[in-house]
């Protein structure tokens, strides 16, 4: 049976640091509030050179290096990112050109945090279909960009940085064993940034209204992707008959500490199974997938063999889920 497989991975995380105390030196907040409601100490920040391109190619480079490939090895590439370098062309477009990866073609998708699983459907998909054979799926973000950095609810969460990772086709009994992708339009108020395109174009106005930053209802946020993310998992175990005692590891769209604990809680995996560094960059939307999965490559965390669950939940709002034998 022809199914796709994680062949090598690679991140990439901007230089600076922001601490909580910093943060508590900008808004009215506390390590401790953070610390508690959230589970994030600090996160990284982009170079004001830096754009969401720039990560990507960081993190393909990265992931092209440690697969032994060239840039022309790949034919497709697909960036997950609502931080891309500009409205058009695609992020895509910009970093084939930025790796020279002359004999690709590159699209970007939006869907918010959930966009590197959704990225990773359509490859597995066009892996499966054989339409393409050796895909570069990216989660890059610059959500310091679009961050109101005077609204304490919502600049405490968020952090830049990406991830990337290679697939192929494989024959043997491995790979991407099932992926599910779902959205429900109804709540997209819940989670969005209304400024920049079609509805309400840059203007002095816009800017006035703050419109270019991201507007979150957190706790209604907070409510709807617990309840989801722990019927998503439930369900994916269970379209595969795989008993959760089985998995190896659970690598979740770090978003905030707790939701990933209630997660873990639902199937009953430990702490000590589940991929968690959101201690450290707090949410990377798209990119934070790709990043927790190259961290447990690096430092041996997967191997061969291992059931892997990856899961995500975001604005929209989209939820997903990818159930990987290594
Ligand atoms: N520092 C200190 N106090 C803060 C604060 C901060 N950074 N942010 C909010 N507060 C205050 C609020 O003003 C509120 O005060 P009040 O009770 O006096 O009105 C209180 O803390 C509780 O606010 P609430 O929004 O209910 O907090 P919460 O426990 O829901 O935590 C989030 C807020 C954003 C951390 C949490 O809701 C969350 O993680 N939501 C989901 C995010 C998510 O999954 N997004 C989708 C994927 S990207």
């Amino acid at each position: 049976m022809l199914r796709s497989r994680i062949i090598s991975t690679g991140s990439y995380l901007p230089e600076k640091v922001l601490t909580n105390d910093d943060l508590e030196k900008m808004v009215d907040t506390s390590d401790e509030w953070i610390t508690e409601r959230t589970g994030i100490k600090e996160r990284r920040i982009a170079d004001e050179s830096q754009a969401a391109s720039d990560l990507a190619y960081e993190a393909s480079k990265a992931a092209l290096e440690r697969a032994g490939l060239k840039a022309d090895d790949i034919d497709l590439i697909i960036v997950a990112t609502v931080t891309g370098d500009m409205p058009f062309p695609s992020t895509a477009c910009i970093l084939q050109d930025k790796l020279g990866a002359v004999n690709a073609v590159g699209f970007d998708i939006n869907a918010t945090c959930s966009g590197f699983l959704y990225s990773l459907y359509i490859a597995d998909s066009l892996i499966k279909s054989r339409m393409h054979k050796r895909i570069l799926v990216v989660g890059a973000e610059v959500l310091s960009r679009i961050t109101d950095w005077e609204d304490k609810t919502t600049c405490v969460i968020f952090g830049d940085g990406a991830g990337a990772v290679i697939i192929e086709p494989t024959e043997e009994d491995r790979g991407i064993l099932s992926m599910h992708i779902n959205s429900d339009g109804r709540m997209w108020e819940l989670l969005h940034m209304p400024g920049g395109g079609s509805r309400n174009p840059a203007s002095i106005d816009t800017i006035k209204k703050k419109l270019h930053y991201i507007k979150m209802k957190g706790n209604e946020t907070f409510k709807v992707a617990v309840r989801t993310l722990e019927d998503l998992v439930v369900k994916t175990l269970d379209e595969n008959k795989l008993d959760a005692s089985r998995l190896s590891l659970l690598i979740p769209h770090q978003a905030n500490l707790r939701i990933i604990q209630a997660t873990a809680d639902r199937i009953g995996i430990p702490m000590d199974k589940v991929i968690v560094n959101i201690e450290r960059y707090g949410n990377t939307s798209a990119a934070s997938i790709p990043i927790a999965l190259d961290e447990a490559v690096r430092t041996e965390r997967i191997r061969d063999g291992d059931y892997i669950l990856l899961e995500a939940f975001g604005g929209g709002f989209t939820w997903a889920s990818a159930l990987i034998r290594w």
